[in-house]
């Protein structure tokens, strides 16, 4: 029985060179993946670097204050004149009443609009609606981008994980225990990450959550792709 088992030094070529394409693509996504995740929920707490604060910020908001009230006493604190920032903060605490757009408009345009007009991806404060967004309550995820997020996440990652288990059950040497754990994982990790968003969003101390789960399949990942490419070109299939 045991000779007869699918071993991935063993494969024949043009299957190897199948997994290994699909191995390469879902590790450059991977790593897209995390350099979006840097560039947006890393930057939330306006200091680099994915931390309990990002996630927060993401996910549950800043529930009194706005986004522009938290930015111009975080990251954005330099960009204005304190008279200025006084002037965008109590436009915002006052609810971003469009009687004093014109105002308003006129700080935008002297100290903020040269970089988010220029930056791709940053908000923009050329209109009333466009400044009204940052200016309102910091609700965090709301439910329709949570849904929208979740579904997605569950039906893709899930199919990442599928194959790259299957890849690595493969794989030789390494107890039966030891690798149905490891497949495992990702799935596990995936529905504690995926539920740590929605608790985050009512219950802060969850962020917690959403960085281990995170971590878990990242680890997860590593190891399923590294043994599994290892396994595929350096492993002599002779000696098995
Ligand atoms: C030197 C360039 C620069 C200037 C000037 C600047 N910003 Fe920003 N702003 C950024 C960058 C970069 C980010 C994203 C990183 C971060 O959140 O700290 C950002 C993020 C923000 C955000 C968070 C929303 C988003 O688009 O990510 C707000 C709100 C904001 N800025 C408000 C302001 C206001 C108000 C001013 C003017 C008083 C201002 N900024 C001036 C570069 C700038």
């Amino acid at each position: 029985m045991e000779e007869k088992r699918l071993t991935l030094a063993k494969l024949k070529l043009s299957e190897k060179v199948l997994y290994t394409g699909y191995l390469l693509v879902v590790g450059i996504g991977i790593l897209m993946a995390l350099l979006q995740i840097l560039l947006t929920h890393g930057m939330a707490d306006g200091e680099f670097g994915v931390s309990v604060d990002d996630v927060v910020y993401s996910y549950h908001g800043n529930k009194d204050s706005s986004k522009l009230e938290s930015k111009l006493n975080g990251s954005m604190n330099d960009k204005a004149n304190d008279l200025d920032r006084a002037t965008l903060i109590r436009w915002a605490r006052e609810g971003a009443k469009e009687e004093l757009w014109p105002e308003v408009e006129a700080v935008f345009k002297n100290n903020c609009n040269s970089c988010h007009n220029s930056i791709p991806s940053l908000a923009t404060f050329n209109t009333y609606e466009d400044a009204k967004k940052v200016a309102k309550i910091d609700e965090g995820a709301s439910l329709d981008s949570l849904t929208r997020v979740s579904h997605i996440h569950l039906f893709g990652i899930a199919f990442i994980f599928i194959f790259m288990g299957y890849i690595y059950s493969m794989s030789v040497g390494i107890s039966e225990i030891f690798k149905s754990i490891v497949v495992a994982i990702p799935f596990g990790f995936l529905i504690i990450d995926i539920s740590s968003w929605w608790l985050t969003s009512l219950y802060p101390s969850f962020a917690w959550f959403t960085i281990i789960g995170g971590f878990g399949y990242m680890m997860a990942f590593a190891l399923m792709w590294f043994t599994s490419m290892y396994q595929l070109w350096f492993m002599k299939a002779d000696k098995l």
